[in-house]
C-alpha cells in the first residue's frame, strides 16, 4: 500500500470548511485505491498569528518540508489587516511558497457544461475554454527588493517595490510552460509588459530562446492589458499562458469568472522536486462568508484532485474526482456562488456529500 504524508493547513475565514470537505474526499478516494494519506493538520496565517504570534512557525514550516505534499486552504481576514506586512497572514503563503521552492504555480480555468449559464459571460464566449494560467510564484513584485514604505524628510512617505526576474527564474518557468502546453494544445502564450518594463523585455527574450527547444509548440506573445481584453473577448484562443507573478495573479482571477466563480478554480504549486509541492484554491478566505457554511468547496476538492494527479500519480483517482464534481453539476446542486434558477441550493457540507457519493 502507498503511504503519503500530507501537511493539512486549513488557515482562515472559509478554509476550515473547504479543506473539511476535500479531506473528506482524499480519504475516500485513499480507501478506494489503496493509499494511506496520513495528514497531519496545522495552523497558518491568521489562526496562528492568534495562537502563536506569527503566521508560519518554524515547526509548521518544518512539518511542510518532510511532508509528501501540502493542502491549504486560504489565509487572511479583516482582524489581521491592521498589521505590519511582514506579519500578515498573507506572509506564510508567500514564505511557503518561497521556502518550499514552488516557482510554478498552475492555475487551469475550464467550463463546465452544466454551468455555462452561471458565467457573466455569454454562453457562446465561454463555450468550450479550457485554458491554463501558469504563473511565476516566487519572483517578481511579490519578492523583488528593494521593498517597503520610507518616511521622507519632509514628511511624506514613500512606497516600493520592485519587479525584478533573473535569466534562469525566467527559463525554468518557462520550460513549464512549454512543457504542459505540450501535453496539452501546444499553444503557449507568454504574457508580458514588453513594451515598457525591461524586466518583461528580457522575460520575451529568454521565453523565446527557450522556445527553440519547443518546436513542435506554438509560441505567441501577448501584452498583459491586452491579454485582460483577450479573455473576456474570446478566451478559446487560449491553451497555456505563461507569465510573471503578479500578472498571473490578476488574470487567474479573472480567468476564473469564464467558469461561472472564482468557487470552481483549483491550483498547484510545483517546484523543482517532486516531494515539494502545494495544492490550493485559487481564491481568498471570503471572511464575509465564512461560517455560514455556504462556501464553494468544488474549488478545494480538484485541488487535491491536482494533487493525486501530480504529486502522487494517482491518475484514475484523479479523473473519479473530476467526473464526480461534473456528474453533481449535472444532478443540479449548486452551492450559492454558483446558483441559477431551477438548480438545488446546497451548503458547503451537502456539497461535499454530494461529491463522495459520486465517487
Ligand atoms: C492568490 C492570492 C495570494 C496571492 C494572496 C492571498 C497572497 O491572491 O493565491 O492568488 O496574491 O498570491
Ligand atoms: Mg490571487
Amino acid at each position: 500500500m502507498k503511504r503519503f504524508n500530507i501537511a493539512v493547513l486549513p488557515g482562515d475565514g472559509i478554509g476550515p470548511e473547504i479543506v473539511g470537505e476535500a479531506v473528506k474526499v482524499l480519504q475516500a478516494v485513499g480507501q478506494k485505491f489503496l493509499a494511506e494519506f496520513a495528514l497531519s493538520e496545522a495552523l497558518v496565517g491568521g489562526a496562528s498569528i492568534d495562537a502563536h504570534g506569527v503566521p508560519l512557525t518554524d515547526e509548521v514550516l518544518k512539518l511542510t518540508m518532510k511532508s509528501d505534499a501540502v493542502l491549504l486552504g486560504a489565509v487572511g481576514g479583516i482582524k489581521w489587516e491592521g498589521l505590519d506586512y511582514s506579519i500578515r497572514p498573507e506572509r506564510a503563503l508567500l514564505a511557503l511558497r518561497k521556502e518550499l521552492g514552488l516557482f510554478a504555480n498552475l492555475r487551469p480555468a475550464r467550463i463546465y457544461r452544466e454551468l455555462i449559464d452561471a458565467s457573466t459571460l455569454k454562453p457562446e464566449v465561454i463555450e468550450g475554454v479550457d485554458l491554463l494560467v501558469v504563473r511565476e510564484l516566487t519572483g517578481g513584485l511579490y519578492f523583488g527588493t528593494p521593498k517597503g514604505i520610507e518616511k521622507l524628510p519632509d514628511g511624506t512617505e514613500r512606497g516600493v517595490n520592485t519587479m525584478v526576474y533573473t535569466t534562469p527564474e525566467i527559463e525554468r518557468i518557462a520550460r513549464v510552460g512549454f512543457d504542459v502546453a505540450r501535453k496539452r494544445g501546444k499553444k503557449l502564450c507568454s504574457v508580458d509588459k514588453a513594451n515598457v518594463l525591461e524586466t518583461t523585455e528580457l522575460w520575451r527574450k529568454v521565453v523565446i530562446r527557450v522556445g527553440k527547444d519547443y518546436p513542435d509548440v506554438e509560441l505567441s506573445h501577448m501584452y498583459v492589458d491586452n491579454c485582460a481584453m483577450q479573455l473576456i473577448r474570446n478566451p478559446r484562443q487560449f491553451d497555456v499562458i505563461v507569465t510573471e507573478n503578479t500578472f498571473g495573479d490578476i488574470l487567474s482571477d479573472e480567468a476564473s469568472m469564464l467558469t461561472g466563480s472564482i468557487g470552481m478554480l483549483p491550483s498547484a504549486s510545483i517546484g523543482s522536486t517532486k516531494n515539494r509541492a502545494m495544492y490550493e484554491p485559487i481564491h481568498g478566505s471570503a471572511p464575509d462568508i465564512a461560517g455560514k457554511g455556504i462556501a464553494n468547496p468544488i474549488a478545494t476538492i480538484l485541488s487535491v484532485a491536482m494533487m493525486l494527479k501530480y504529486s502522487f500519480d494517482m491518475n484514475e483517482a484523479s479523473d473519479i474526482i473530476e467526473r464526480a464534481v461534473e456528474k453533481v453539476l449535472a444532478k443540479g446542486y449548486r452551492t450559492a456562488d454558483i446558483m441559477q434558477s431551477g438548480m438545488t441550493r446546497v451548503s458547503c457540507a451537502e456539497m461535499g456529500e454530494a461529491v463522495l457519493k459520486e465517487l
